[in-house]
């Protein structure tokens, strides 16, 4: 078992260590020099793809974080409205769904039930449905009309980390695609997106070489007893994200918020000394969600938080409000996920790793839930 870990303590801190490569796997062969998309797995014909007037998004837990994020990158480049549900809830709603709806399942095993039963309610209904699924042949993407496979590697930790930046790359190639067949806004952003989009796996790896600082934090917040995660925009699924990871592996309670809706509520929990992760949108392209993220940060610390930040490298402005702060590299802000996610899972292994917890098998969890 030592071997299969690669010298690692733990499965999951290789698989967060393969992710540079895990990500790259699933882009390989899907952009073309000409920065189109190439999904020939995904046996839905271009017809039909321009046919598809609304997307849902179905998953369970990680799943349902990374569906998230496709939703903001779908909108923006397709215009095609995409809503993303819990697949636990969906058909007990009574979703509208039709011919000219597209379902996308994402699940890592393919055998989430909840997941499963949702799409088979979608294909009663008569949608479409695509599976973007990490494991060949399961029960998910036999069921489905296309299939777009994550190409991640096994996955044996039970809490998601690899999978989950594979399924974000791959929601991202489903965009990219559906923008390209309809003839959307691609000459220009998109078309950049794609160039962007291959350099991620590098940009991941320099994430990884910077994570000694971070493992060090973790050690040093492992009595904390609550923690509060804020994003805006994408960085809100990425802070659902960064507090799912802390309570699977550490048994700590953690709650994510938008940022915006603190005031709301949330910014009631805040005491002396609570912790807060914030994740800040890059100050490029749509700065007015960085400077809402800063001024969100000085709201909690004003009333006693302690912060930690994860901000891109040469963002000055946050550093007066930063108790804690963290760099990822520069991105475009829909990419960003894929970065500053991973500090999110180094934090949580590593207060789950102090507080004494086996980070690959957290109690009451199983890798893939076969019942509803
Ligand atoms: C289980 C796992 C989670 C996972 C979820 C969905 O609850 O513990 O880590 O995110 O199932 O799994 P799937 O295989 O459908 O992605």
């Amino acid at each position: 078992a030592a071997a299969e870990k690669g010298g690692y303590p733990w499965f999951m801190l290789k698989e967060i260590e393969e992710q540079p490569q895990a990500v790259a796997d699933t882009l390989r062969g899907r952009l073309g020099d000409q920065g189109e998309i190439l999904l020939d797995e995904v046996r839905l014909t271009d017809q039909d793809l321009r046919d598809v007037d609304k997307i849902f998004i179905v998953a369970c837990g990680t799943a349902y974080h990374a569906g998230l994020v496709a939703k903001y990158a779908i909108e923006h480049w397709t215009r095609i409205p995409c809503e993303v549900e819990l697949a636990s809830e969906f058909r007990y709603r009574d979703p509208v769904l039709d011919r000219s709806t597209l379902v996308v399942a994402i699940s890592q095993s393919g055998e989430t039930m909840d997941t499963l039963m949702a799409l088979r309610h979608a294909k009663d209904q008569k949608a479409r449905v695509l599976a973007i699924c990490n494991t060949n042949g399961s029960t998910i993407p036999r069921e489905s009309d296309a299939v777009l496979y994550t190409h991640g590697g096994p996955e044996i930790a039970v809490a998601s980390t690899k999978a989950f930046l594979t399924q974000v790359a791959a929601c991202f190639l489903v965009g990219l695609h559906l923008a390209q067949v309809r003839g959307v806004k691609f000459a220009d952003e998109v078309g950049a997106i794609v160039d962007q989009l291959q350099a991620m796996p590098g940009l991941i790896k320099r994430v990884l070489s910077t994570m000694d600082g971070v493992r060090e934090l973790g050690r040093s917040l492992a009595s904390q007893s609550t923690f509060i995660f804020l994003g805006r925009h994408v960085g809100y699924p990425i802070a659902l994200e960064g507090a799912l990871k802390l309570k699977e592996l550490a048994y700590v309670h953690a709650e994510g918020f938008a940022a915006g809706e603190l005031k709301h509520g949330p910014i009631a929990l805040i005491s002396e000394g609570t912790p807060v992760v914030a994740v800040v949108p890059s100050p490029a392209g749509r700065g007015f969600l960085h400077d809402k993220v800063v001024s969100n940060i000085q709201e909690v610390r004003a009333r006693g938080a302690m912060t930690i930040v994860i901000a891109e490298e040469g963002d000055e402005a946050v550093v007066p409000y930063a108790d804690h702060l963290i760099r990822v590299p520069r991105t475009p802000t829909l990419l960003a996920p894929l970065v500053t996610t991973v500090p999110l899972q180094v934090l949580a292994a590593s207060i789950a790793d102090a507080r004494g917890h086996d980070v690959d098998q957290p109690r009451n969890l199983a890798k893939s839930v076969t019942v509803e």
